[in-house]
């Protein structure tokens, strides 16, 4: 029998870190129903002391999910402690996953605490955690460049206090696979108690090294991988769920465990994040890239089609890819677009919100024969906005764009349900467009990124249109679907200003 690798999920909670990729609780949700359809062990939820909107999120992944165990992030203190035990209060399984910093850097600079302080608080930490729940996972932040015996000792004393779990981040991405194999197999050989707890990996990207490192170090002992999908997280992101399941799938001849993950599930999970948050797949990015099963060389095309694993180690289906099924058309009523809603994960608030869905669906179903769940998804996605935060809304719109005309539009828009007009001229129809909307609105906003996607193949496609703001500091996404992508680039502009309006104040952890 090979041993049970756990995966941890971070994409709801170091992936929201990504600036830019910040999720409402009905997006965390969606994301969430569908980690546990892909069989994740531990979902972590989010960081509950951060602000309401963050306690609400996990409280409501909480009472949902069923399958995964899910986890609320805390730093090591008392009030943190308490509102991660109330988030999670309500899950079949509840995981607290409290952290202090442990390199001399953190410690000195950032915490001002002594080596005794940090040891003492993170054996508090633990006692408050106990009051909640027996599921407590430790992790010691900047491992990676902590002293090994200073490790040894705070390991040693959480483990006595109850933690279950220890995690040994590599925060910012600085070590490099055999160095830190080695740190794993030293701290399992030197802590006592090691053979009580399960040791998690947790690896950052900033060389390009998080798979690789969270590999070596499970070859080394490690039986959890912290990751996330896509790779998201702070900076250069955090290790990529795809690749780390589908290494030791693909390589059980080399790894002593395995994971329970349905791996049909990673291109729809990925996508959905990617949806979500606005950050596009590299088309090269390993398992979830639009090119990542694609044979461009005539050499490699025959090969394939004479053998298949001359050139493939994976096969597509096995990952999700192809599984865009045709779903629903023109003729499909209410029920069937709730039960396909059901099916993929989504939940709509309210029977208000699934009629103004619905409408939409079939305005799309006229337009666009076939429906496929990308479709439903990015209907969806710019569905997020429920009824009553939709502060501006697109009625209509009309472009008119001519060669040697200057590119003009033409739009009605509600206004907290007041009906007003706006025109403007711009460089091209999508520039007159936004100029048309901040008219109205004069968020005093910078444009930060525009991209197009096609959802589906065909030129009768949606175009995903992804739009990120800026004010103040604060980042949001905006996405909007249409068959006209100016329609949809206007509808994503929108709704990075609904979201900018119903944006609140959160707190970063590590900060
Ligand atoms: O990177 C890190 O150290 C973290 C901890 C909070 C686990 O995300
Ligand atoms: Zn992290």
């Amino acid at each position: 029998m090979k041993d049970h690798l756990i995966v941890f999920d971070t994409t709801l909670r170091d992936g929201e870190q990504s600036p830019g990729a910040s999720m409402t609780r009905d997006e965390k949700l969606r994301i969430a129903r569908q980690l546990e359809r892909m069989r994740v062990d531990v979902i972590e939820a989010g960081f509950p002391a951060a602000s309401n909107g963050d306690f609400e999120s996990v409280r409501a992944i909480a009472e949902a999910i069923r399958e995964s165990t899910v986890c609320g992030l805390a730093r090591a203190n008392e009030a943190d402690i308490r509102r991660a035990g109330e988030a999670i209060a309500p899950a079949v399984r509840g995981r607290i996953h409290t952290f202090i910093a442990t390199s001399p850097i953190h410690m000195e600079m950032k915490l001002r605490m002594s080596p005794d302080q940090v040891v003492e608080q993170a054996v508090r930490a633990i006692g408050w955690a106990k009051e909640y729940t027996d599921d407590i996972e430790f992790s010691a932040e900047d491992a990676g460049r902590s002293e090994i015996d200073f490790l040894c000792r705070i390991f040693e004393a959480v483990i006595k206090a109850g933690a279950k779990t220890i995690n040994v981040p590599d925060t910012v991405g600085y070590n490099v696979p055999e160095q830190y194999a080695q740190t794993i197999r030293t701290l399992i050989e030197r802590v006592p108690g090691a053979d009580k707890v399960v040791w998690s990996v947790h690896c950052h990207n900033d060389l390009g090294l998080a798979v690789a490192n969270s590999l070596a170090a499970v070859m080394a002992g490690a039986r959890q991988v912290e990751c996330t999908l896509n790779g998201l997280g702070e900076r250069a992101g955090n290790a990529a769920l795809e690749e780390l399941v589908m290494a030791v799938r693909t390589r059980q001849d080399v790894f002593p465990c395995d994971t329970r993950i349905d791996a049909t599930q990673i291109v729809p999970a990925s996508k959905l994040v990617s949806g979500v948050t606005g950050f596009p797949v590299q088309p090269n990015k390993a398992i979830v890239g639009a090119n990542a099963f694609a044979h461009e060389s005539g050499i490699h095309q025959d090969g394939v089609l004479k053998h298949r694993e001359t050139y493939e180690i994976m096969r597509a289906e096995d990952v999700g890819w192809g599984a865009n099924k045709l779903v629903l058309g023109k003729h499909s009523g209410r029920n069937a677009f709730r039960s396909r809603l059901q099916e993929i994960g989504i939940v709509v608030a309210s029977e208000e919100h699934l009629n103004h869905a619905f409408a939409r669906f079939k305005e799309l179903a006229d337009k666009k024969h076939e429906i496929f769940d990308e479709d439903i998804q990015a209907l969806m996605s710019d569905e997020v906005v429920t009824p009553d935060q939709e502060h501006y809304r697109l009625v209509a719109s009309r472009f008119h764009s001519e060669t040697g005309e200057t590119p003009r539009a033409d739009l009605t828009l509600s206004v907290d349900g007041q009906e007003t007009r706006t025109s403007a001229e711009g460089s091209g129809p999508v520039d007159a467009a936004f100029k048309a909307i901040e008219a109205i609105a004069s968020s005093g906003t910078e444009l930060l990124l525009y991209s197009v996607n096609a959802i589906t193949t065909g030129t009768d496609a949606q175009g995903e249109v992804t739009v990120r703001l800026a004010r103040e500091g604060k980042v949001v996404n905006g996405q909007g679907a249409d068959t006209d992508i100016i329609v949809a680039s206007a509808k994503a502009y929108l709704n990075a200003l609904n979201k900018l309006h119903s944006k609140l104040e959160r707190l970063n952890p590590q900060l």
